[in-house]
């Protein structure tokens, strides 16, 4: 079997503002079986914004972009599953929502976005972008070291939804528990 793929999501500040699609959202990338491997809430700075959305620069939207991006409270989140990158943004739609809500009303886009900008989720577009977006939120998480020690548990599923961080973690097999209370 191919390594699972890597991918980073953004819930927008439209999304973080309303519980119940974080929740509906979280929903849907479970029942898709994404795993979540790491999830942080933020604030991100226009500067922070200015500089996640470079490749943007100089694009009417571009303004309008990292001013809403730090106009409240995000999340961010490493995904992993088989393909992850074009699965979730498959899940998510296109991007402009006005086109959407008819040419995919069910993607989350089409059931949650407001307008082209305000487009309830990010996903990362290749995996180069995936590596500098992951380094961007989670710079003390290391991809090459995840894929060596943690991935070929997620591969076969040993991992568990922990609800209150809100993240899968390996299942520790207790022949290392038991070589730990004995060492
Ligand atoms: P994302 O990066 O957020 O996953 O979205 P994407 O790849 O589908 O779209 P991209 O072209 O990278 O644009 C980034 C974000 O800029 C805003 N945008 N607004 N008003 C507009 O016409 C417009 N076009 C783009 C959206 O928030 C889009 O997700
Ligand atoms: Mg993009």
């Amino acid at each position: 079997m191919r390594p699972l793929q890597l991918t980073l999501a953004i819930f927008k500040p439209d999304v973080s503002a309303q519980p119940h699609i974080v929740k509906e959202i979280k929903k849907i990338l479970l029942t898709n079986s994404f795993y979540f491997v790491r999830s942080k809430e933020l604030y991100l700075p226009r500067k922070r914004a200015e500089e996640f959305y470079k490749e943007h620069e100089g694009r009417f939207f571009h303004n309008r972009l990292v001013s809403f991006m730090s106009s409240g409270e995000i999340s961010a989140h490493i995904m992993a599953r088989d393909n992850a990158i074009k699965e979730w943004r498959k899940l998510m739609g296109p991007t402009k929502v006005f086109q959407t809500v008819h040419s995919d009303p069910n993607s989350i886009r089409g059931q949650f976005g407001l307008t082209d900008t305000r487009n309830s989720t990010h996903g990362s577009d290749s995996e180069e972008s995936a590596r500098k977006e992951m380094q961007f939120f989670f710079p003390e998480f290391n991809v090459d070291q995840w894929y060596k020690e943690k991935e070929p548990y997620f591969q076969n599923g040993n991992v568990s939804f922990y609800e209150e961080k809100g993240i899968h973690v390996e299942d520790i097999p207790s022949a290392h528990i038991l070589k730990q209370e004995t060492s």
